[in-house]
């Protein structure tokens, strides 16, 4: 018997990095998705399959000695079996470009984690949330919690770390248009890097967060009211508190500045240093501004919310 499932991409709209310190963030899940394949097999051993390489061992190995991007996989695979005489095999296949900010881990974590517990039980998308947060947690201990809890329940989505979310119900007309930077970057290392920020700089990073969560407060208010051209203004102002982080760098100045100089608003989305910003426009527009980054030679799309999130089949 196969069991599969399939999880979103996300784009972190306003509050990423401050999210890690409590401040309430707005995210949506995109059209791009992970399809996780898992069946049992015959003999014990856990392998993984995807496009960025193969991992095959017997359960019981301690986490910390396994050094693969595929260990969440094995990290959810090990705890499913249990002491069940099976072994597992596991197959990814993604559409949602790999390290970008456009969480890829995330996804894979939740569709893993659907596909995996499928393999032996029922089980409801709060559980298999849980899970997948610890397995983000072998290759990113301090996530937020965030990108996994986007991409299990879709749409657009207020997060905080210690109430958790609640989902915007609106339906916005605008459209995101997402430009990758293929400066490839490491979550963990970004979070560190503001984590340094705010250790040598807590009153600046103090009121960098208060301005942050007033932001977030007065977005919610004009998702509400589906003003498009002033959410674009509070990016713009959201992206310079990202600068401020130092987590830009110049490329992704450099994209930014096209973008906003072209449309409502443009900023980072993820965790920075490299991987994705997304430009806030709306369908008449969208056409120009895709031009426009590909004579840039940037590679760029169009992308829809996704109003589905985890998927099982
Ligand atoms: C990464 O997609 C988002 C960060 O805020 C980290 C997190 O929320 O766990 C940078």
């Amino acid at each position: 018997m196969k069991s599969k499932a399939s999880a979103p991409g996300k784009v972190i709209l306003f509050g990423e990095h401050f999210v890690v310190y409590g401040i309430k963030a707005i995210l949506c899940s995109i059209n791009k998705r992970v399809t996780v394949t898992a069946e049992k097999t015959n003999g014990k051993k856990i392998s993984i399959n995807s496009k960025i390489g193969k991992l095959v061992l017997e359960p019981n190995k301690s986490i910390s000695e396994i050094n693969s991007p595929l260990k969440p996989f094995y990290y959810l695979a090990n705890k499913a079996i249990k002491n069940e005489d099976t072994g597992i095999h596991i197959e990814i296949d993604s559409e949602i470009p790999l390290g970008a900010g456009l969480g890829s881990s995330s996804a894979c974590c939740v569709a893993g984690s659907a596909a995996i517990f499928k393999l032996f039980r029922d089980i409801s998308k709060e559980e298999i949330l849980e899970h997948a947060i610890e397995a983000e947690k072998t290759i990113f201990k301090n996530t937020s919690g965030a990108d996994c809890t986007v991409c299990t329940y879709g749409g657009i989505m207020e997060y905080d770390k210690n109430n958790g979310f609640k989902k915007i119900e609106d339906k916005p007309n605008f459209q995101l248009v997402i430009v990758n930077s293929n400066i490839e970057h490491s979550t963990q290392s970004m979070v560190s890097k503001v984590k340094e920020f705010e250790n040598k700089n807590k009153e600046k990073f103090s009121n960098l967060s208060d301005l942050e969560s007033q932001l977030v407060k007065d977005v919610l208010k004009l998702v509400k009211e589906n003003k498009t051209k002033e959410i674009g203004e509070k990016m713009n102002k959201n992206q310079e508190y990202l600068e401020i982080l130092g987590i830009s760098n110049n490329e992704l100045t450099k994209m930014i500045r096209i973008g906003q100089s072209s449309s409502f608003g443009a900023k980072i989305t993820g965790s920075g240093g490299g991987g994705c910003i997304f430009v806030l426009t709306n369908e008449s527009n969208s056409k120009n501004i895709l031009k426009k980054f590909k004579d840039n030679n940037y590679e760029c799309f169009s992308t829809k919310i996704d109003f589905k999130g985890l998927n099982t089949f």
